[in-house]
């Protein structure tokens, strides 16, 4: 796990989010941090990203993490403050393969967790079971035992994924511990449905999705975040990855390579486009920490 480093206070422009569910030390760098009451079929959806000035998630090449955008312990840390009120953490699968890809060859990728002891024991008293893993895959080739994650001695962990996935993920054996959901028909996958069933069947009421822009894109396409969670990184870093940044195998043969903002995938037209309300902004030397609600009428 990461070792946390010590973080300035946020300075607090405008917040109208709800309280705090009760007063503790854990909240001070932060201030207030609330969440309503979550929808009655589904969990609660709310998203984190860092982005740059420009509106880019990723470098991509080498240096493709989020982290590399962020550059900031304040990020850090408010990852570990979002981490810590939810029941699960959301992410598509390549963002776990970046992780893995980014630690060497022989890496059998990360556990995504609250690192902060303070924040840890905010978890405990908010009275959050152990953190759990949850991964969105076709599943065409995952072979389960690839992954730390999926081990089950740090986190809990689930799978969504098609019903041929799911499939092909029991019939590996040796996992039992990952809870793996089916969602759609043969390689057809329902992300509404498999969001509906993490509450049902897993009882997830928070749901924090981490990422990446092609797992966001699809949950916002279906109208499915209720909230998002966007640190503005005062970094410049141009949509087209310049000629003189060595590229990834996968990445050969592009002509012109595109780094991802959060949105992957197709949009909206200007009838569909999805209205937000600004919910509070924080500033941390030059980082700007936004959190914006969903406007459903
Ligand atoms: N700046 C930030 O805050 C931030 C946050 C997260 C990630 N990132 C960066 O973003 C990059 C990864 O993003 P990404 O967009 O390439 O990938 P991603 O969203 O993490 O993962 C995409 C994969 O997830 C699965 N998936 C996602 N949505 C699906 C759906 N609706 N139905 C079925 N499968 C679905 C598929 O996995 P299979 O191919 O296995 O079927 C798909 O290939 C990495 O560089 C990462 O470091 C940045």
């Amino acid at each position: 796990m990461e070792s946390p480093s010590p973080i300035r206070p946020f300075e607090v422009l405008f917040d109208n989010a709800e309280p705090s569910p009760f007063t503790d030390e854990a909240y001070a760098p932060y201030g207030n941090f609330g969440f309503p009451p979550p929808p009655a079929d589904r969990p609660w959806v709310y998203s984190n990203f860092v982005q740059s000035l420009d509106g880019i998630t990723t470098l991509l090449g080498s240096h493709g993490s989020g982290g590399e955008i962020s550059q900031s312990h304040e990020d850090r840390w408010l990852m570990d403050l979002l981490r810590a009120h939810a029941d699960g953490l959301l992410m598509g699968m390549n963002t776990m393969l970046e992780e893995q890809r980014s630690r060497g060859l022989q890496s059998r990728g990360i556990v995504f967790q609250v690192a902060d002891p303070n924040l840890r024991g905010l978890r405990k008293r908010l009275g959050k079971e152990r953190e759990r893993n949850i991964f969105v895959t076709r599943a065409t080739d995952l072979d389960l035992s690839r992954y730390k994650v999926f081990d089950g001695d740090v986190v809990d962990s689930a799978v969504l994924t098609s019903p041929a996935g799911a499939a092909r993920l029991r019939s590996q054996g040796g996992h039992p511990h990952v809870a793996i959901l089916a969602a759609g028909e043969g390689e057809a996958f329902d992300l509404p449905l498999a969001i509906r069933k993490l509450r049902q069947e897993l009882g997830v009421e928070y749901l924090l999705c981490e990422g990446g822009p092609t797992l966001y894109g699809s949950l916002a396409r279906a109208d499915l975040v209720d909230e998002k969670f966007m640190t503005v990184s005062p970094v410049e870093v141009g949509q087209i990855v310049p000629p003189e940044q060595e590229r990834l195998p996968s990445e050969q043969n592009i002509p012109t390579l595109m780094r991802p903002t959060v949105f992957g995938g197709p949009g909206f037209t200007r009838e569909n486009v999805t209205h937000w309300t600004w919910m509070s902004c924080r500033k941390a030397g030059d980082h700007q920490f936004n959190r914006y609600r969903r406007k459903r009428s």
